[in-house]
């Protein structure tokens, strides 16, 4: 049985990673022109810079929840028959053990460097503009696809959703593109569809299956289903 599991921001809320869209979201704070648009950057890089610094730095202080851990245990038993496909710039899903896990939307622990294109792990800070360990010049950006950028591994994420047998969204509001849409090809291909999230989104409607709940609950109990089925 190939699975493709999509996850967002919800898978790590419990986490304490603050999602978008909710009440609290970095999306309450914040404005996406302000932060996560090419036309920010080239406006304002050191307001930018500030915004995934943080971020990136948050990220030393938070674990892994059951989610990720029942997403890395699904991954022992189906070995390469299971891919996750994220849309979260942390690296909780990696911690937790997963290593198939495809970053459509980036990641905060890696720079991409604008001048030789190249895409360096990078823990620490952005804001003063270290140099490139590539080509030296001092042109890193927060390795994030933002808004009007196109995102990762699409060719591949295309080819799996189009053999997969079972695909499950988790934690997604289902609202940002292409990933909202992969439930619709999914299930033209013949998967089975499911959805795991706290509240109904605006997708459910598209989706076989919808459950309600916490990630962190809601994920251990799917796995142990589907460990037990397979
Ligand atoms: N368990 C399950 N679902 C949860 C939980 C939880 N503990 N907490 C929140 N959720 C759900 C919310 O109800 C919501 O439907 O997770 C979803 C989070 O939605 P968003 O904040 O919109 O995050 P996401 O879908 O990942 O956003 C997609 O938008 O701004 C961009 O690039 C950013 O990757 C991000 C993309």
């Amino acid at each position: 049985m190939r699975v493709v599991v999509l996850t967002g921001a919800g898978v790590s809320a419990e986490s304490g990673v603050p999602t978008f869209r909710d009440a609290d979201g970095l999306w309450e704070g914040h404005r996406v022109e302000d932060v996560a648009t090419p036309e920010a950057y080239d406006a304002a890089p050191d307001v930018v810079h500030r915004f995934y610094d943080a971020r990136r730095e948050a990220l030393a202080a938070v674990e892994p929840n059951p989610a990720h851990h029942g997403l890395a245990r699904l991954e022992q038993h189906l070995g390469d028959a299971l891919t996750v496909v994220t849309q979260n710039v942390d690296d909780l899903h990696e911690r937790a053990g997963s290593q198939r896990v495809l970053h459509m939307h980036g990641e905060l622990r890696s720079a991409l460097c604008r001048a030789c294109r190249r895409r360096v792990r990078w823990l620490e800070g952005l804001g003063h503009q270290p140099p490139c360990p590539g080509c030296g010049l001092r042109a890193l950006r927060p390795d994030v696809v933002w808004f009007g950028e196109v995102p990762y591994e699409m060719d591949r994420i295309v080819e799996l959703l189009r053999s997969a047998d079972l695909f499950v969204a988790i934690g997604t509001s289902g609202v940002v593109y292409p990933a909202a849409a992969f439930v619709q090809l999914a299930a033209r291909a013949g998967a089975r569809t499911l959805e795991l999230n706290l509240v109904s989104s605006g997708v459910s409607p598209d989706f076989d299956e919808a459950r309600r709940g916490p990630a962190g609950e809601l994920v251990p109990t799917w796995v142990d289903e589907v460990v037990s089925a397979t």
